[in-house]
């Protein structure tokens, strides 16, 4: 379903400098890697990978491969791809903070269903049931990021990219979210979680971890 190959990313720091975050990384889960860890040390570039292949970043090198087809580097044709098909948490959550959860749910919903029904329900199912007209700004971490995950739900993506989503929760919910990452496994999805904590990256079909540049199966 998606592949790398030969990946080049780097960004060009304020003092001009150039900084290489990847050279020649290659990615091709097998089809039965159904949720993927991808480990690193901070500043590997765990999130830099996640956003190239969420085509919220298109300035890199080589070819990104998603359903057999070669992705355009345009923000524009990307953002047509991750509207139909990729479901994304950003490491922060990034909600539209002055509209509500349900609001923030609502703009993932596909055209067609029913906008409130579907985010109410997504919102149920990451356990904020009563919460839907909180104000994004004011939600605690945790529910800000289980927001995310509703969010990212509401399209029932073919790829979910998670970046350390459980990062603020406790372990109780980080096992339903979990459980809600295996439901959309269920109806078909590929899960890759960028993550720090064992617990998520042991519960993941397979581990990868970024290394001198490059993705090392583990
Ligand atoms: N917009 C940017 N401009 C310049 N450098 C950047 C930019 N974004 C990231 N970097 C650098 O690229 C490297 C990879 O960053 P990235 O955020 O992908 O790491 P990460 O593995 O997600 O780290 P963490 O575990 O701390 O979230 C870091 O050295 C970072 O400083
Ligand atoms: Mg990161």
């Amino acid at each position: 379903m998606i592949e790398m190959r030969d990946l080049s990313k780097s960004y060009i720091e304020r003092n001009g400098e150039e900084r290489r975050v990847f050279e020649g990384l290659s990615f091709s889960p097998e089809k039965g890697e159904r949720s993927i860890a991808i480990t690193g040390r901070s500043g590997a570039g765990k999130t830099t990978l996640l956003r190239i292949i969420a085509g919220l970043d298109v300035q890199y090198g080589g070819e990104y491969w998603l359903d057999g087809g070669l992705q355009e580097k345009s923000l524009r044709a990307m953002a047509k791809v991750r509207r139909e098909r990729i479901g994304v948490v950003p490491q922060d959550g990034m909600l539209l903070g002055d509209r509500s959860a349900i609001e923030n749910v609502k703009i993932a919903v596909p055209p067609k269903c029913d906008k409130v029904v579907v985010a109410t329900a997504c919102l149920e199912r990451v356990g904020l049931h009563g919460r839907e007209k909180a104000s994004a700004r004011k939600l605690s971490g945790g529910e800000a990021q289980r927001v995310a995950i509703a969010r990212a739900m509401a399209k029932k993506p073919k790829l979910l990219l998670a970046d350390e989503p459980t990062a603020s929760l406790d372990e109780r919910t980080e096992r339903d979210i979990l459980g809600l990452f295996d439901t959309l496994i269920g109806e078909g999805a590929l899960v890759i979680v960028a993550t720090h904590n064992e617990a998520v990256a042991s519960w993941c079909d397979s581990r990868y971890r970024i290394e001198e540049r490059r993705l090392v199966r583990v």
